[in-house]
């Protein structure tokens, strides 16, 4: 007997957002904000790291974000945005006890399991580090499974590094490796200077062995991809969180379709094998 799997509608339920209460509201940097969410009905969301949710603003729009939180512990939801335009600006401005929706989580996540055994590689970009942070987490809470971690940040100014304390944190450990640079440093910047890229020759990893984990801009992707390959790694271990304007998140709409793929369903998190030739093609 063949079982097919129901097949969502615009009037099925998965496109009912559930409300969630904002707990906490933290500003990271400027334009970006970190919000600590609770279902009203006080289920909490599982997730794996790499998935993300449909957010609703009441009466504004609904844009989808990539989860930020903890894939480790039940229990809140978070997500960090950055105020880039109508839905975002709202969200960023919200303060604690304000209710928004939430549908999902969705999507393909980083799958940060694979890369038990050997050496596990993030690369970050600006607000990329979002979506990485949930895949940190889960291989720092089984960390014996891995060898070598490194994280590599990159951000235009040290106004933009996110999460700066937990950095510090992760800096101050003796099995994690963290180097952060900056595309632009004042006088005053002790730290690197120059493009994430250039922190991948020096890394400490086995190439060999490496599973590698990158988001952030697409150019910023394209080029890291490239000098992960230089120094050895398999396109297929190379994954990343590809971004394109969703609608129904759920592979309905075709918003975010990328020739044969879409983004929501598909990805967002696909390996480097699978996108190199879509990464230059623009959003329809
Ligand atoms: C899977 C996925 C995960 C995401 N995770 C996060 C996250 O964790 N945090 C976060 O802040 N943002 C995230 N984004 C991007 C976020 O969805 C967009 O910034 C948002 O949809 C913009 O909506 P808006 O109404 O605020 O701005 P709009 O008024 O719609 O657009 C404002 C500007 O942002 C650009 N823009 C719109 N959508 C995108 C997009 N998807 N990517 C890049 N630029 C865009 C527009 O071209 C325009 O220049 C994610 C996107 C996807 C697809
Ligand atoms: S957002 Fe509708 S098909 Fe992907």
């Amino acid at each position: 007997m063949t079982v097919t799997a129901p097949v969502p509608t615009r009037s099925s339920t998965v496109f009912a957002p559930r409300p969630f209460r904002v707990t906490r509201r933290r500003q990271d940097t400027r334009d970006t904000v970190t919000l600590t969410l609770a279902s009203a009905d006080g289920e909490p969301l599982a997730f794996a790291a790499g998935q993300f949710t449909m957010v609703y603003a009441f009466g504004v729009g609904e844009v989808p974000l990539s989860i930020s939180g903890d894939p480790t512990r039940s229990g809140s939801l978070l997500h960090t945005v950055r105020d880039v335009g109508g839905v975002t600006h709202t969200l960023t401005q919200l303060r604690r006890g304000a209710v928004v929706g939430i549908r999902g989580p969705y999507g393909h996540g980083w799958d940060v399991a694979d890369g038990k055994g050997g050496d596990v590689v993030l690369v970050a970009g600006g607000i990329g580090l979002a979506p990485l942070r949930p895949a940190l987490l889960e291989i720092l809470a089984h960390r014996g499974d891995y060898n070598r971690v490194v994280l590599l940040y990159g951000t235009r100014t040290p106004e933009d590094v996110l999460y700066g304390h937990e950095l510090e944190r992760w800096r101050g450990r003796f099995d994690l490796d963290v180097d952060v640079t900056v595309d632009y440093g004042p006088p005053q910047w002790r730290g690197k200077v120059g493009l994430v890229t250039g922190l991948i020759p020096r890394a400490g990893f086995d190439p060999g062995r490496t599973l590698a984990l990158v988001c952030g801009p697409e150019a910023m992707m394209r080029h890291v991809a490239a000098a992960l390959v230089d120094r050895g790694v398999e396109r297929s271990r190379i994954r990343l969180s590809m971004e394109r304007a969703m609608d129904c998140g759920v592979g309905l709409c075709g918003h975010c379709q990328l020739r044969e793929l879409f983004v929501c369903v598909d990805g967002p998190v696909f390996g480097f094998d699978r996108v190199e030739r879509l990464l230059w093609l623009r959003e329809v």
